[in-house]
């Protein structure tokens, strides 16, 4: 039997967690009744180091970076149009759902978190370490 059905089988047949090397942290952002439909908030997490911006369009909510990965400039002073995100710094757009920047001055995609809504808070579940950031 190769190794990939071998590690298949002898996992749990529910089990469709993914594990990373160093495991996993949740943290915690805001209160999901803080936020409302087409808008956006900054959370500050790690002690304050680290700005995540979480956003909730079409009932979604999604986490990326805080900050542009252009050039240093806090994303919640932004603008969301259908399902993207203006830099309003130089104009670059991102996609919400991928980080993807539609267009130039930026080229690096935002780092985008998967969120969690549990007891009516919002998180992110993200592996442990510091948070994934990209800049220019
Ligand atoms: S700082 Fe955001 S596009 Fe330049």
């Amino acid at each position: 039997m190769d190794r990939w059905l071998r590690r298949l089988r002898g996992r749990g047949s529910g089990d469709r967690r993914v594990t990373h090397p160093g495991g996993t942290r949740r943290i915690d952002l805001l209160g999901a009744d803080e936020i409302g439909e087409g808008e956006m908030r900054m959370a500050w997490v790690d002690g304050g180091a680290s700005p995540v911006l979480v956003v909730r369009v079409g009932g979604v909510l999604r986490a990326t970076q805080g900050t542009c990965s252009h050039e240093y400039f806090e994303l919640d002073r932004g603008f969301l149009t259908r399902g993207s995100l203006t830099c309003p710094l130089h104009m670059s757009r991102f996609d919400l759902a991928s980080g993807e920047a539609l267009d130039p001055p930026a080229e690096l995609p935002l780092a985008v978190y998967p969120v969690v809504v549990e007891n009516g808070r919002i998180l992110i579940e993200v592996p442990e370490g510091p948070l994934e950031l990209n800049e220019d």
